[in-house]
């Protein structure tokens, strides 16, 4: 039997909640793993769904994933099995795209089926940006209903720009490019406070990259890789998640510890246009209940701008602000139909086009039975639930677990009444 969330709105929600490595970093570091013979230490390992895919990926590549105490693993090299990616991983989660570039590197070939595991995006979302780049590096790219096999003998390093901005694209041709021949400079490349986590492991393990977190990556290529320890920074979604429902609830005071600030600039901004009452601190952020909450719209963009991933949690807070604002998601065609379901739950939303709604608020909204369509969707409807008067029930959970550790236990030190069934 399928399990779900029960969750009785309305509760004062007020105390601690401490944020998780970043999921969206954590997935990074498995592939890297193939491109080297030295271990690798990794810390503050994030205990969800994507990263036990990962592991399981990177075990069936011929490595041992050795948990360590509490948030730590140690990835030791056991024995190159160059082989295809599972499919059955594949189609379960589409960071698993970033394995193929370290095996081409390391193997001359990868085989894969086209990677699925997320709805967000129109159709199968794309992986073109990955096989241009692939082939500028010289390699052979043979696609097959859906399945994909890459040949290289060596890798060499080219200029690449990326058509559009992709996170994993700049992330998986950064890393397969350390052991080209030669320089590779990547253009157009995303921003991302993981974009540059990552640079700064590879270059603690002998690569030579410049640039990481600029628009413009340098990639010297470098015969071998060594080993070493990667602490992953605190997840700036789950920190921006909590920080908004913080405002959502508006019921009690919630500080988010363990959390690096400075990667959520644009929700700050977002927050003083609002009129929400909360302090920054180095590594944590208070957000107390506010007088007012006026409606202020926001239009998604890649790292500075406002996180296409925050948007769904802030689309439920615009619910609860005074007055009309427009929500505009820029990255991914599929990201707002989950407003259907809030409007079921009694808020007032117009789609005017699959990329933008119109909000009014302040609106009540009732608990519903509803079933979460994707990660980011599933932890909006979390927070209008908890903020609902009366009961909602969430299915398809694995689509929240996936992301958030622990979700349950944290929710509920925070008075929230929730459970799993
Ligand atoms: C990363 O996805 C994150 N995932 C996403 O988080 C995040 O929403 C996204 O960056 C944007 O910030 C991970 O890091 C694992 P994309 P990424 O598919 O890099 C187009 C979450 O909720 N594109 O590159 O995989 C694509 O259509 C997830 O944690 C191509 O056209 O994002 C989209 O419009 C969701 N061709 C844009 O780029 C390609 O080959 C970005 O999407 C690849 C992408």
């Amino acid at each position: 039997m399928e399990q779900k969330f029960i969750i009785e709105g309305g509760r004062q929600l007020a105390g601690e909640i401490g944020i998780k490595g970043a999921k969206n970093a954590a997935l990074k570091i498995f592939p890297v793993a193939l491109m080297t013979e030295e271990p690798i230490l990794v810390k503050n390992l994030p205990e969800i769904e994507d990263v036990a895919r990962a592991q399981e990926m990177l075990a069936a590549l011929g490595h041992n994933v050795k948990k360590l105490s509490g948030d730590a693993c140690e990835i030791q090299y056991q024995s190159k099995r160059c082989v295809n990616l599972p499919a059955e991983l594949v189609n379960k989660f589409r960071a698993s795209i970033m394995f193929v570039g370290p095996l081409l590197a390391t193997c001359g070939e990868a085989e894969f089926p086209h990677p699925g595991g997320c709805v967000i995006g129109a159709g199968t979302r794309p992986i073109d940006e990955f096989l241009d780049g692939f082939a500028k590096m010289g390699a052979e790219v043979a696609e097959k209903e859906n399945h994909y096999r890459l040949t290289a003998k060596k890798l060499k390093g080219a200029d690449i720009f990326f058509k559009k901005i992709t996170v994993t694209g700049t992330e998986c041709l950064m890393t397969t490019a350390c052991l080209a021949d030669g320089t590779t400079i990547l253009k157009n490349c995303a921003m991302e406070p993981e974009v540059s986590a990552l640079a700064e492991f590879l270059n603690s393990i002998g690569a030579k990259i410049d640039g990481a977190g600029t628009s413009t990556i340098r990639i010297t290529g470098v015969k071998k890789l060594g080993g070493g320890e990667y602490n992953i920074i605190p997840d700036r979604i789950e920190a921006g998640t909590f920080a908004i429902l913080a405002a959502a609830a508006n019921n009690g005071e919630i500080v988010i510890q363990n959390c690096r600030p400075e990667h959520l600039e644009a929700l700050w901004v977002n927050f003083d246009k609002i009129g929400i009452d909360y302090n920054l601190e180095k590594n944590s952020v208070v957000i107390k209940p506010s007088k007012k909450r006026l409606a202020y719209g926001i239009k998604t963009h890649e790292y500075p701008g406002f996180a296409t991933d925050l948007q769904s949690a802030y689309t439920v807070l615009m619910t609860q602000a005074q007055g009309s604002c427009l929500i505009h998601e820029t990255i991914y065609d599929r990201r707002l139909l989950f407003t259907d379901l809030l409007t079921q739950m009694g808020a007032n939303i117009i789609m005017s086009d699959p990329h933008r709604v119109v909000i009014n608020g302040p609106t009540k909204l009732y608990g519903r039975k509803l079933v979460s369509p994707d990660l980011r969707a599933g932890i909006a409807l979390v927070i209008a639930a908890l903020i609902a008067e009366g009961k909602t029930e969430i299915g398809n959970i694995y689509q929240i677990e996936r992301g958030y550790e622990n979700i349950v236990e944290r929710l509920r030190g925070l008075g929230a009444e929730i459970t799993k069934m």
